[in-house]
């Protein structure tokens, strides 16, 4: 073994968001020497940008709502892409993991009668979002975080893993990472590993998502032979900042329109009345006077279209804009102002007051904020096991967003935080079992993790080659112009061109300095990651020929019955010579149509009778 810190747990989790803190918590509660490790700070994840609320049917607020309902909304929003056993069990175990969290100390809002407090969301037929004002990611990872380390966890901030390792059989046996602060490197040996590494959100310009989404779960779940699903179902989060440009793309949370905010175009109107998808015309009103009534009473009336889930909602702001109606730095405005008193504002939505207050200089108590869509979520991702969340690699399993299935071709608003802590839970089980299961000691394969080294620090050894920087920012210029919103054959083939030619700058890169605090070199063995999952997703892209959810081809703008019958699934069929950090990533990800799993008669008569 190279001269490194080395280190043998039975579980490694592999970030520090919701999910990867609730499979640390399950983890710990049977015993096993579990390991967290993440990239940047305990307490700062992704999680904390799900803001409004966790999805959970309590019916606190209206006894109508049920799990059964709750699963519904979510497969129509997905538009039945989901993986129908992971909208099940999410639907059916919410309720209890939110109780759960409240017994750990989470502060929710309150009922007048004492019960958790639930908040509208789009998409969903009852108001079912637990919240805390608008800072309910934050208040999870806080809670999830206390409890986890009260029992003893073990945790290693400020930690990139580099690649998984594998054993002989081909089980997942560790991991390779290196301290970002001082370029020390470490092995992890492990019975399991629990995958928890989020989103992707970097390789777009404008994104709510912040440095640590580089897909490296993604892309390290593939490059060890794993599944991804349904890579081209990227969500664009409708509500945005667009203004300052310094930060375009940060999260105006959903729970604006939940509590009453409405867009508008520049002349005033209400634009949203005119993008009414057939799917959702019954359930959605079609005058303002009806939505209003909405408010105050969800079972005599129809939702307001700014509730239409989201992947509808941004394409009308994209359609408004394009057609010139859009505000003065091209977004929509969203007034909660002439909606709501300046207490109400402060008082539920308190982050947002402050957000445009300090950073835009708009008091959202007396004017509207200008939005627009920002890449906020992936719904593809690695191919799991609904109840065990194992992915199609033996001693691999992965939860929340890296995880593809549970939210098929668009997510609601909600689902993710309460996707986290039912599949977080399971993945600690799943995990747990497989260790229990595992028999002998793991070993890692040395000549393995010197190369692993040898490639991470290249770029430190090169001379004359490109900053990473550079690199990143074309990344994030493709991405947005070709494989945004609104994709095209064409473009995406473009795309796919440039981001070959993008790897090939990414093997050449160039770093100054040494290993220590070193940005530049952090960004470097980012690139292989964001490359990876880039490119995935476009493949995936110009393979389904259709317009599903997050995904919208202007060449093929309808939903197609056979492709809504299949995930598209990327793999690499020889993943050892693969994904080197410092080879010019992966060119032969294989992609081609699976059968989606079939729903059980009980649960499709769901829909029936909703008809
Ligand atoms: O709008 C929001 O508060 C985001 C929530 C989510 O992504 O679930």
């Amino acid at each position: 073994m190279p001269d490194i810190e080395t280190h043998d747990f039975d579980i490694l989790i592999i970030g520090a968001g919701g999910a990867g803190l609730r499979a640390a918590i399950e983890a710990q509660a049977k015993g096993m020497r579990t390991a967290l490790v993440c990239k940047s700070l305990l307490g700062k994840a992704h999680t904390v940008m799900a803001e409004g609320g966790v999805a959970a049917a309590m019916g606190n607020v209206y006894s109508e709502d049920n799990w059964k309902v709750h699963f519904r909304d979510t497969m129509r929003g997905g538009k039945m892409l989901n993986n129908w056993r992971m909208a099940q069990l999410h639907a059916q175990e919410s309720p209890d993991r939110v109780r759960e969290l409240e017994e750990w100390g989470a502060l929710f809002d309150r009922t007048k009668d004492g019960l958790i407090l639930q908040r509208d969301f789009g998409g969903h037929r009852y108001a079912r979002l637990a919240h805390v004002g608008d800072r309910t990611g934050l208040e999870i990872i806080r809670t999830l975080q206390q409890k986890a380390v009260a029992d003893g966890l073990k945790v290693f901030m400020e930690v990139k893993v580099l690649r998984l390792l594998r054993d002989a059989d081909g089980v997942v046996s560790g991991a390779v990472a290196y301290r970002r602060p001082t370029g020390e490197f470490l092995s992890f040996s492990a019975k399991a590993v629990v995958l928890a590494t989020g989103g992707v959100g970097k390789s777009w310009m404008y994104t709510s998502n912040s440095w640590e989404s580089t897909g490296d779960g993604h892309a390290m779940a593939l490059w060890a032979g794993a599944d991804l699903i349904d890579m081209e179902c990227v969500q664009f989060h409708p509500t945005g900042m667009v203004w300052p440009l310094s930060v375009r793309g940060i999260l105006v949370t959903e729970g604006v329109r939940g509590d009453g905010g409405v867009l508008r175009n520049s002349d005033g109107k209400r634009f949203m009345f005119g993008y009414i998808p057939p799917m959702f015309a019954a359930e959605t009103a079609d005058s303002e006077e009806e939505a209003d009534k909405w408010y105050d009473d969800h079972t005599a009336g129809r939702r307001p279209p700014e509730l239409l889930p989201r992947d509808e909602v941004a394409r009308s702001i994209n359609s408004e804009v394009k057609a010139g109606r859009g505000s003065p730095h091209g977004g929509v405005f969203l007034d909660i102002a002439s909606r709501r008193t300046p207490e109400d504002i402060r008082r539920r939505l308190p982050s947002m007051y402050h957000q445009f207050k300090e950073l835009a200089g708009v008091d959202i108590t007396a004017e509207p904020m200008e939005v627009g869509p920002t890449c906020h979520y992936i719904m593809g991702g690695v191919r799991v096991d609904a109840d065990s969340t194992a992915a199609t690699v033996p001693g691999l399993f992965a939860a929340g967003e890296v995880a593809g299935g549970m939210h098929g071709s668009n997510r609601l608003g909600g689902n993710s935080l309460s996707d986290l802590l039912v599949f977080g839970r399971r993945a600690g089980e799943g995990a747990v079992a497989f260790a229990e299961g595992r028999t002998g000691s793991v070993s890692l394969d040395e000549a393995e993790v010197a190369a692993i080294i040898d490639a991470a620090v290249a770029p430190l050894q090169r001379e004359g080659g490109e900053n990473p920087y550079a690199v990143h920012q074309d990344l994030q210029r493709t991405m947005q112009s070709l494989v945004g919103i609104i994709r095209t054959g064409s473009e995406l083939e473009e795309a796919l061109g440039a981001i070959e030619e993008l790897e090939e700058r990414a093997s050449a890169v160039s770093v100054g300095g040494g290993i220590a605090y070193n940005p530049g070199w952090n960004m470097a063995t980012d690139l292989p990651s964001m490359l990876t999952v880039s490119r995935a997703v476009a493949q995936g892209a110009i393979n389904r020929k259709e317009s599903r959810g997050g995904h919208t081809r202007d060449d093929f703008p309808t939903p197609d019955a056979e492709m809504g019958k299949v995930n598209f699934v990327q793999r690499i069929e020889q993943p050892d010579a693969a994904g080197v950090l410092g080879t010019p990533s992966v060119r032969t990800i294989g992609v081609g149509p699976e059968p989606l799993p079939v729903m059980p008669d009980e649960l499709a008569a769901l829909f029936e009778e909703a008809h």
